[in-house]
C-alpha cells in the first residue's frame, strides 16, 4: 500500500491523541483528530447561543461554522470561521457538551463528509483517531486500532493531563461520556469486526505506538 490509512478508535483516555500522533510523525503521515472538530461545532454552538439541549436547533446550525482542521503530527491545528479554537475546544464545558451535539445526525453526516475529503486528499496517508472512523468513516482503512483501558486507568491519565482536577470526578465525566457515545443511533464508539484490540491499560505510550507502526509496517 503506497498510501496507508489507519483508522485508531477507542474511548476517551485510553491515549489515542498520543499513539496516533507519534506514530503518524514516525511515519511520515498525516494526522487528523476527529474529537477535535466534534468539540469545535460544539464550542461554535455554544458561543453562539444555540441551544445545545435542543437536537432541532443544533441540527438547524450544523452547516454553519467553517472547521478548518491542520494535519501535521508534530503540530495539528483546528480553526473555526478563522478563528483558532485548540484551547477553548478543551474546556470542561465543551466535554460536558460534545456527546449530545455529536450524536445529532446532521452534525454527524457533516463532519464525516469533511474527516473523509481529508483523508483522501492526504497523500501520503493519514492516520485518523476517533469513535467510529473504522465503523463508519473509513471502513476501508488499511489498518484499524481499537484502543482500551480500564476505567481508572483512564480517568488517571486524563486528570494527569488536566492539572489540579480530581481524579473520580474526571472518572464519572469519562463514563458518562463513554456511555452516551457507545449507547447514540448514528455511528456509535463501537470496535469494527476487522480491528486489532489493544489493551493499553498495562502499557507505556512508547510500547503501543511500536505495536501499531508494526503494524502499519506490515500493511505497506
Ligand atoms: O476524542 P475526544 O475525546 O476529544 O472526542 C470528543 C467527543 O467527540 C467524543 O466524546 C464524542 O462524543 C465525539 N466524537 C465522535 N466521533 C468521533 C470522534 C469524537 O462522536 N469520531
Amino acid at each position: 500500500v503506497e498510501s496507508v490509512i489507519v483508522a485508531i478508535d477507542g474511548p476517551a483516555g485510553t491515549g489515542k491523541s498520543s499513539t496516533s500522533r507519534a506514530v503518524a510523525a514516525a511515519l511520515g503521515l498525516s494526522y487528523l483528530d476527529t474529537g477535535a472538530q466534534y468539540r469545535a461545532i460544539t464550542w461554535w454552538m455554544i458561543t453562539n447561543g444555540v441551544d445545545v439541549d435542543d437536537p432541532a436547533a443544533i441540527a438547524m446550525a450544523a452547516g454553519k461554522p467553517a472547521i478548518v482542521s491542520g494535519t501535521d503530527p508534530d503540530g495539528p491545528t483546528i480553526t473555526v470561521d478563522g478563528v483558532d479554537a485548540a484551547a477553548p475546544i478543551r474546556t470542561p464545558e465543551v466535554s460536558a457538551r460534545v456527546s449530545a451535539v455529536s450524536a445529532v445526525p446532521e452534525v454527524r453526516a457533516r463532519i464525516t463528509e469533511l474527516q473523509r475529503s481529508i483523508a483522501a486528499s492526504a497523500t501520503g496517508g493519514i492516520v485518523v483517531e476517533g469513535r467510529d472512523i473504522g465503523t463508519t468513516v473509513l471502513p476501508d482503512a488499511d489498518l484499524k486500532i481499537f484502543l482500551t483501558a480500564t476505567p481508572e486507568v483512564r480517568a488517571a491519565r486524563r486528570s494527569g493531563e488536566l492539572k489540579g482536577s480530581d481524579v473520580a470526578a474526571t472518572r464519572d465525566a469519562l463514563i458518562k461520556r463513554d456511555a452516551a457515545d457507545s449507547s447514540r443511533k448514528t455511528s456509535p464508539l463501537a470496535k469494527a469486526d476487522d480491528a486489532v484490540e489493544v489493551d493499553t491499560s498495562e502499557l507505556t505510550l512508547q510500547q503501543v505506538v511500536e505495536c501499531v507502526v508494526t503494524l502499519v509496517e506490515e500493511k505497506r
